[in-house]
């Protein structure tokens, strides 16, 4: 792996921590909290980042497997974060019952993601 990339998944993995510890605690509590959102909201701006870092590193090779999913994953979590901020602008103190359920499938999407990028490069 090139700098560019290792720099892509080292932010990556942050996003990991950060949508983790969001996520989980949305789960669990059910409550859209500023702690919830910040952690979220933090996670999609390193996901950004860090794919773009890896798509400039990879020579923009755009149209792979991991890139395909990278990219729908990286879609679900940043509409999901759009839609926890909107829920919460609303004055809903938790979210709706379909989109608890849809922040469970965008994040267990987005880990499929990251899995298909620590195993493409330890097989490379
Ligand atoms: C959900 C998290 C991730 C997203 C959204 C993502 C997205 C992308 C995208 C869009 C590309 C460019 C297309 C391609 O070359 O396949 C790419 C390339 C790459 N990613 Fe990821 N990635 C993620 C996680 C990871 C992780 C965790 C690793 C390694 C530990 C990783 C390693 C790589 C490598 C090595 C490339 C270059 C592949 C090549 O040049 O053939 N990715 N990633």
């Amino acid at each position: 792996m090139n700098a560019l990339l290792i720099a892509g998944s080292s932010i990556v993995t942050l996003a990991l921590i950060f949508y983790s510890i969001g996520i989980l605690t949305e789960q669990r509590r059910k409550q859209l909290s500023l702690f919830v959102l910040g952690f979220v909201t933090a996670g999609v701006v390193c996901d950004i980042s860090g794919t773009l870092l890896m798509i400039i590193g990879s020579g923009f090779r755009v149209l792979t497997l991991h890139g395909l999913i990278g990219y729908t994953a990286l879609g679900g979590m940043l509409a999901d974060t759009l839609l926890l901020w909107k829920a919460r602008k609303r004055n809903q103190g938790s979210p709706s019952r379909r989109l608890h359920l849809y922040t469970r499938i965008a994040y267990v999407w987005w880990i499929v993601a990251y899995l298909s990028g620590v195993i493409m490069s330890m097989s490379r």
